[in-house]
């Protein structure tokens, strides 16, 4: 590490503290506090694993390992909208495959990438967990399910 690498600071270190206070082993406070800079910065940046390694007393790789499991942790700046088309099976089977092409070719993006405008991520996600109205799209934090290519479209144009 040198001096002219970035750093990262929390907006709010009481919130900080009041997570790590929750613990009785500041290690289990990685996920909340990786969730609090995520909201701060959009992403997981090296200078926000750096500061939370120092924090919960951690080596930098460690937290790296922890990000690099949980696909809702970034490592990249996000669009906007983060269109996280579920895969699997049940959404697989009804259509989820074409609203991924779809948006592919609408806005000239492959997964895991982002809009030229910043606007949408495509991300392509195991599970949602709403099997039943199959395909589901989750859009930030928000469930869309039982989309065609029609209703996601105006769902997609809908948003600002
Ligand atoms: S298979 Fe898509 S929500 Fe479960």
């Amino acid at each position: 590490m040198t001096n002219n690498d970035p750093k990262f600071e929390f907006d709010k270190p009481e919130m900080v503290e009041n997570i790590i206070s929750h613990y009785p082993d500041k290690r289990s406070a990685v996920l909340p506090l990786l969730h609090l800079a995520q909201s701060q910065e959009g992403f997981i940046s090296s200078a926000v694993m750096r500061t939370i390694a120092q924090l919960v007393e951690a080596a930098p790789a460690e937290i790296a390992d922890t990000v690099s499991f949980y696909t809702m942790l970034y490592t990249e700046p996000q669009g906007k909208f983060n269109l996280q088309v579920c895969q699997t099976l049940s959404c697989s089977l009804n259509g989820a495959d074409e609203l991924v092409d779809h948006i592919c070719g609408e806005y000239k993006i492959n997964p895991g990438e982002t809009t030229e405008d910043g606007k949408f991520t495509l991300t392509k996600v195991e599970c949602l967990g709403a099997c039943g109205t199959a395909p589901v799209v989750q859009i930030n934090n928000d469930y869309h399910e039982g989309l065609s290519i029609e209703s996601l479209d105006k769902l997609l144009d809908s948003l600002e």
